[in-house]
């Protein structure tokens, strides 16, 4: 059920000749739960919307289990990529919250009782489950993308794309996010999310990909990536290391200490602070 994605040499130019893809080469192997980080512009929306067929690369291929996908109709695609926009209003449509759900998995000739079973789970993953009956567009904002996830989770594809899950949610929205990153990952499929939360990213990802002007500037495990060497790399598309990557640094405990390792550092420098006191 899990499928190779590789972008090779992707140049992708929009009409009005913003280069937004400036080649881009990038392997994500069956079941990787990966993050695309980088500032505002720097492409990672155009970059995932070529995995799904919404764009074709200007140059450049995009393979999908080694067949190029531009052989591939946006419909086979859909079976195979299943992407959360970043604005849920462009992927809204349908006027009550189970019928917008119940759309993707249609689409895929998905029916009666595996359709609604479908459909009922991904609106209990994302806790939507007591607005089914209600208008897509009476949500707020945050439950709006939580219904652009779900209506993504009902179509339980091999490759799942979230594009910023975690925008507009607070605390307890992004822990449902990542719970949700975090089963679709033990389910083995592959997670690709894209997000402005380091922490979000250091926590939930075991490979961050980092995006510049249309390029990939650093690609690793959060360990790597975090770590000091490369925070020039990462100053220069406005992402800060975490907090704890920043303290892990100064405590020579590497770029991703867990919260008892610094507590165990902090408390032997003060012992230390206080014997020499
Ligand atoms: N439809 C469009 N037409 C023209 N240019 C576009 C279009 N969509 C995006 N761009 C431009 O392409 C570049 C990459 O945009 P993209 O949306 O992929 O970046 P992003 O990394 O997803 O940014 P953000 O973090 O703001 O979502 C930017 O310069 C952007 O202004
Ligand atoms: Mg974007």
């Amino acid at each position: 059920m899990s499928i190779r994605l590789v972008i090779e040499s992707v140049v992708f130019v929009y009409p009005d000749g913003t280069r937004a893809l400036d080649g881009v080469d990038l392997e994500i192997g069956p079941g990787e739960l990966v993050a695309i980080v980088g500032q505002n512009g720097s492409g990672k929306s155009t970059l995932v919307r070529h995995l799904n067929g919404l764009l074709r690369p200007t140059e450049g291929r995009v393979l999908i289990d080694g067949r190029d996908a531009a052989h591939f109709h946006v419909a086979q695609l859909a079976a195979q990529v299943g992407l959360a926009f970043q604005n849920p209003d462009r992927q809204i449509f349908a006027g009550r919250v189970r019928a917008e759900v119940a759309f993707g998995p249609r689409n895929l000739r998905l029916r009666g009782a595996t359709l609604e079973r479908a459909v009922d789970e991904a609106l209990d993953a994302v806790g939507l489950t007591g607005a089914a009956d209600a208008n897509s567009y009476d949500l707020g904002y945050s439950r709006r993308k939580l219904l652009a996830i779900a209506s993504v989770l009902a179509m339980r594809t091999p490759v799942v794309v979230l594009d910023e899950p975690t925008t507009g949610q607070d605390a307890r929205g992004v822990a449902r996010v990542r719970s949700i990153v975090e089963r679709l990952s033990a389910e083995g499929r592959t997670v690709i999310t894209i997000s402005h939360d380091m922490r979000f990213v250091a926590e939930t990802s075991r490979r961050v990909v980092v995006m510049r002007a249309g390029r990939i500037v650093l690609d690793g495990t959060p360990a790597e990536v975090f770590a000091q060497p490369n925070w020039p790399a990462l100053a220069s598309t406005y992402l800060e290391p975490t907090l704890p990557a920043r303290v892990g640094a100064r405590l020579e405990l590497g770029s991703t200490p867990t919260e008892a390792s610094l507590v165990a550092a902090l408390a032997a420098r003060a012992a230390r602070a206080a014997q020499e006191g």
